[in-house]
């Protein structure tokens, strides 16, 4: 995940306008947790709000400037890891276009 927002971030930054939603960012939904821990309510909710703020980034309708669209996504997924997994974030907020700490 955290490699694929990379290459979108890149995309981003140099002007590309990245153009499919990529089906793999669904996997979310599916991906088992570590020793099999089912997923809770919370991680369901936010997974949507997640693939949601992804599928934002492709939508050529949008009004709202890519690079603010792409950072939402990666703050959706520091929400949920604010829930879930606290150790990655850090990590995740580097992927921000617009750091904020
Ligand atoms: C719906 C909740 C949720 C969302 C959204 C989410 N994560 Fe996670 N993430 C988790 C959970 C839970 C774990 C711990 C997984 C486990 O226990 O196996 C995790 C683990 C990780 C890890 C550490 C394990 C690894 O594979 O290196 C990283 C890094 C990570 N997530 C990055 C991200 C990034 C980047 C995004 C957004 C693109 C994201 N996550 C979106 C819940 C989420």
């Amino acid at each position: 995940m955290y490699d694929v927002n990379e290459l979108i971030k890149k995309d981003i930054v140099t002007c590309n306008t990245p153009e499919e939603f990529p089906k793999y960012f669904l996997v979310i939904f599916t991906a088992k947790l570590t020793d099999n821990k089912p997923h809770n309510e919370t991680f369901i909710a936010y997974s949507k709000v997640y693939i949601d703020n992804v599928r934002v980034i492709y939508d050529s309708t949008s009004t709202l400037p890519l690079r603010n669209r792409y950072d939402n996504a990666i703050i959706s997924c520091v929400y949920c890891h604010t829930t879930q997994s606290t150790g990655p974030i850090p990590r995740i907020k580097k992927s921000l276009i617009n750091y904020i700490s």
